[in-house]
């Protein structure tokens, strides 16, 4: 099959498909019990990302139970900073843990060199898992986009309010500027390498955009994509990238404008109609069920699929999630899931 008969691809491409292909962002995960068997067999959540056979692994299993039409790379947008030499661990229950970047004084710590040798199983799990591929089913490569990837190397792990990274960078713009330049120098690094190695896509998640207001929004995470997108479609212009400015809100139509993006991944909380009168007129959108409702399933969810499929599958599409599968996802819902999904043609009447 050609690359260019890939539905995901071609819908990326703005071909509107009959059926509009899927995938879920965190698709592989703890909700999977394959997933949290090779988690215990792997020791430390960064082991699992550094063994290529074990990631290459997690990447899989989602697509042989669900048919997903792309795999996304099993890594975590925080292995940047673990490449950049920060000190990275996730506690159980707690999420990540790093040893925080409080200010400028502080940034000799990150060093770029000796990024690729500290990240070389990531690529080699992209180049097993782009032998391994199903037929038709495409691979994405990914990267925390660099003010999300900032919240968490200034923060130290998640927060609610965010104070430190926002305290650095207000309190000290230039400063704080030096270090989104190191990442997005690294992460179009980055990506480039994950191409190479046979990413077929890319996405950006900008999990903490809509934390920021609007100028500050341009300035740390419209204008880092719009170079990032520029420096990768530089080397590789046939990539498509997707950019997921989470809680962008009104932003979501200038980021998608001004970053060069091909694609945007909508967050649970904008309307369907809405997108496709002002975004999918411009390019293809991917979304954006509320991840919850697949928790519940039944009547709910195949609810929120159809009034998702009613608006957007009628252009360039692809349907996903408005944000990861939640851990307390029962995997039948997938399957229920992926069945509305695919019976769409016959029952869009
Ligand atoms: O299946 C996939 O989507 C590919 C793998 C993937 C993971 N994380 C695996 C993971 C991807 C694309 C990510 C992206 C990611 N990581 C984001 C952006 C998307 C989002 O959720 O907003 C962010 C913010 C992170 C950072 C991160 N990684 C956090 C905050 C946590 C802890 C919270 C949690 O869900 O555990 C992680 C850990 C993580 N990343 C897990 C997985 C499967 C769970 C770790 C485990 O198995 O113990």
């Amino acid at each position: 099959m050609s690359v260019s008969q890939k539905p995901f691809l071609a819908a990326l491409g703005g071909q509107v498909l009959d059926r509009p292909p899927f995938w879920l962002m965190r698709q592989a995960g703890r909700y999977l019990p394959e997933y949290r068997e090779v988690r215990r067999q792997a020791g430390s959540f960064v082991d699992l990302c550094l063994t290529p056979e074990l990631a290459g692994e997690v990447t899989l299993q989602p697509l042989r139970r669900f048919g997903m039409d792309a795999a996304i790379l099993f890594s975590d947008i925080l292995m940047v900073p673990y490449g950049l030499g920060q000190r990275l661990d996730y506690l159980d229950g707690e999420g990540p843990r790093l040893e925080a970047i409080t200010d400028a004084g502080q940034l000799s710590r990150l060093s770029a060199d000796g990024f690729h040798e500290r990240l070389a199983d990531v690529y080699e799990t992209v180049r097993r898992v782009a032998r391994a591929l199903p037929e038709g089913v495409a691979l994405i490569g990914f990267a925390g986009s660099p003010w999300t990837v900032a919240c968490y190397m200034v923060q130290g792990g998640g927060s609610k309010e965010w104070e430190k990274v926002k305290g650095f960078a207000y309190r000290d713009a230039n400063g704080f500027a030096a270090l989104i330049a190191l990442l997005e120098s690294v992460t179009v690094d980055y990506l480039l390498a994950q191409i190479a190695a046979g990413a077929e896509a890319v996405q950006l998640f900008d999990s903490w955009a809509g934390i920021l207001p609007p100028g500050p929004f341009r300035r740390l995470v419209i204008e880092p994509t719009r170079r990032i997108v520029a420096a990768v479609k530089l080397r590789h212009p046939d990539i498509p990238i997707i950019g997921f400015p989470r809680g962008a809100g009104l932003m979501i139509e200038e980021y998608l404008l001004a970053t060069g993006i091909d694609a945007v991944a909508l967050d649970t909380t904008i309307p369907p109609d809405w997108a496709a009168r002002c975004l999918q007129c411009h390019r293809p959108v991917q979304g954006n069920l509320d991840p919850i409702l697949v928790v519940a399933g039944g009547e709910a969810m195949s609810a929120g699929v159809d009034e998702i499929l009613r608006a957007l599958a009628g252009g360039p599409f692809i349907f996903n999630l408005g944000h990861g599968v939640a851990q307390a996802t029962p995997p039948e819902h997938v399957g229920q899931l992926a069945g509305l999904i695919r019976s769409w043609p016959e029952r869009r009447g």
